[in-house]
């Protein structure tokens, strides 16, 4: 057999080229759905957004900020840190504006990646959620367990929009607008919690509602 001398490794390689795209691409409904946060969050506030190469190609896997389950091939990681407020200066360079006003995020963009671990929207501006499309909507992610909102402009009504995200662990919020009494009956329901970063708001103490203890916290 003539014929396995040469075309052996060449279908080998091309083997290799085709597993190392699987890797890299996504399911056809999870690249819709990315391409969809991308025109929800770098909207036209956001010109400049690394998010914008998203979509160049098809390997959505390998898109800046997104991971796939090496087996499943589902994405399991949207970590979009610092995205929006880009702009292009007129000199032509990539500036961040300071002074972006706050805008409201869809959360239920994220819904139809059922995989999801890891969730991070570090330092984008936010201050809240579009009427009834809050985190409350991602409760059916029950592989969620790593969310980063910190360095963004939440107040007190976030706590209540995560209640139902029973399944995280890891829970970053540092750096808002949170202030005042915190009810620690916000947090009761998630039971898997092991991280809880609130530093850098105004939290005065924290309170639990039902038997009125008072913990009062150093200053952060
Ligand atoms: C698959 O992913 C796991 C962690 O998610 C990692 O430990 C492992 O090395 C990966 N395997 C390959 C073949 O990349
Ligand atoms: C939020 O996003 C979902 C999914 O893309 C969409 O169906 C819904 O209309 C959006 N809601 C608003 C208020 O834009
Ligand atoms: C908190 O943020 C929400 C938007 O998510 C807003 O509707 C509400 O008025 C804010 N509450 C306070 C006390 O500023």
């Amino acid at each position: 057999m003539e014929l396995n001398r040469f075309s052996l490794p060449v279908a080998a390689a091309i083997m290799m080229i085709n597993a190392s795209l699987l890797l890299e691409g996504c399911l056809e409904e999870e690249r819709i759905a990315l391409l969809h946060v991308k025109t929800s969050i770098a909207g036209p506030n956001h010109m400049a957004s690394p998010l914008l190469s998203w979509g160049n190609d098809a390997l959505c896997c390998s898109w800046v900020g997104v991971s796939c389950d090496n087996i499943t091939g589902r994405v399991n990681k949207i970590v979009l840190f610092s995205v929006t407020g880009w702009f292009i200066s007129s000199t032509g360079g990539l500036s961040r504006d300071v002074l972006m006003g706050d805008w409201y995020l869809n959360a239920t963009i994220f819904l139809p990646f059922q995989e999801l671990n890891t969730l991070g929207l570090r330092d984008n501006y936010m201050a809240g959620c579009v009427a009834n499309e809050g985190f409350e909507r991602l409760s059916r992610l029950d592989k969620l367990e790593s969310l980063n909102l910190g360095l963004n402009n939440f107040n007190n009504s976030i706590l209540s929009s995560l209640e139902g995200l029973s399944s995280l662990k890891h829970l970053s919020l540092d750096g808002n607008q949170l202030k005042g009494s915190i009810d620690t009956k916000d947090f009761d329901s998630l039971s898997k919690l092991e991280e809880l970063d609130l530093s850098r708001n105004e939290i005065q103490n924290f309170v639990t509602s039902t038997e009125h203890i008072i913990l009062e916290t150093s200053k952060s």
